[in-house]
């Protein structure tokens, strides 16, 4: 399928590693240019050297200027803004009792803020020209509250109702946004030393592969999802094709949120 990507200039934040990393490439090798944001510069260069026509600007999303300052560097380097993906995220596993005012506060700031003002800055310019896509990876736990980490749960809930009411706000001005709910995915974040798997082997007393068992049993697939996986829900998404999507909230998850809706 034609995705219809040739030549559109996205954004794609939380691009130095992981689904964003990999959303970058699966758009990059749809002929789109990318401007890659995060915060590791070096990690960002390596992400944008598996891509054709990449650019990267080395930004915490969480401070107040980073939306503004993301769509004039993608303006800048190539002429407009099209596609919007807001990804950039962190999770530690911690119960409900732990969680300080700083977890909760990150967690709003990172999935909530910083989503925020990187569609206030971007969905206007998209209304002008009369085409743009935004797509906010959320969480299955957005859906169904986990428990591993509650502040992460209910900030991906608020991102999933900021998602709807931008849908709601620019649909008609050809800015179509939606959002993905992931279930867990084989990304750094899982995986990486001192990753999920690690920090709920630990806290369950378990080893690692026996944490990763137990996540595993909770997924109908009976696997994580990968990257690319998800990536190709994310290139969907931004492309001429989802020309009827609006205000979806995605699920990417193996089946894990039984719901319907
Ligand atoms: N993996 C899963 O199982 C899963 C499931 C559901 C939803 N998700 C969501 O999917 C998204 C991507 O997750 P992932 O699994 O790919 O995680 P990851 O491998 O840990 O990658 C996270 C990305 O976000 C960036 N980031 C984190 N904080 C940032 C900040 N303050 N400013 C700029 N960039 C920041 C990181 O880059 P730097 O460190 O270089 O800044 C990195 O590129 C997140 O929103 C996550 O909540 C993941």
């Amino acid at each position: 399928m034609e995705l219809g990507l040739r030549g559109r200039a996205c954004i794609v934040t939380g691009a130095s590693r992981g689904i964003g990393a990999a959303a970058a490439r699966a758009l990059s090798a749809e002929g789109a240019s990318v401007l890659l944001v995060a915060r590791d510069a070096s990690r960002l260069e390596a992400v944008a050297g598996e891509c054709e026509r990449a650019a990267t600007i080395a930004l915490d999303v969480t401070r107040a200027d980073s939306g503004e300052r993301a769509m004039a560097a993608c303006r800048e380097r190539f002429g407009s803004v099209d596609v919007l993906v807001n990804n950039a995220g962190a999770m530690r596993v911690r119960p409900l009792q732990e969680l300080t005012d700083a977890d909760w506060r990150e967690q709003w700031e990172l999935n909530v803020m910083a989503s925020l003002r990187f569609m206030r800055a971007a969905a206007p310019l998209m209304a002008e020209q009369g085409w743009g896509r935004i797509v906010n990876v959320s969480s299955s736990s957005g859906k169904r509250p986990s428990t591993s980490n509650v502040a992460y749960a209910v900030a991906k809930s608020a991102q999933l109702a900021l998602s709807r009411a931008y849908a709601d706000a620019y649909a008609a001005s050809g800015v179509l946004v939606n959002a993905i709910a992931p279930g867990p995915i084989e990304s750094p974040l899982w995986t990486s030393a001192g990753g999920l798997a690690d920090q709920s082997a630990a806290r369950k007393g378990v080893d690692r592969e026996r944490a990763l068992e137990e996540a595993r049993s909770k997924i109908p697939l009976g696997r994580f999802g990968t990257e690319d996986e998800v990536a190709a829900v994310i290139a969907f998404l931004c492309s001429e094709r989802a020309s009827d999507v609006a205000g979806a909230a995605w699920s990417v998850d193996g089946g894990s949120v039984p719901s319907i809706v």
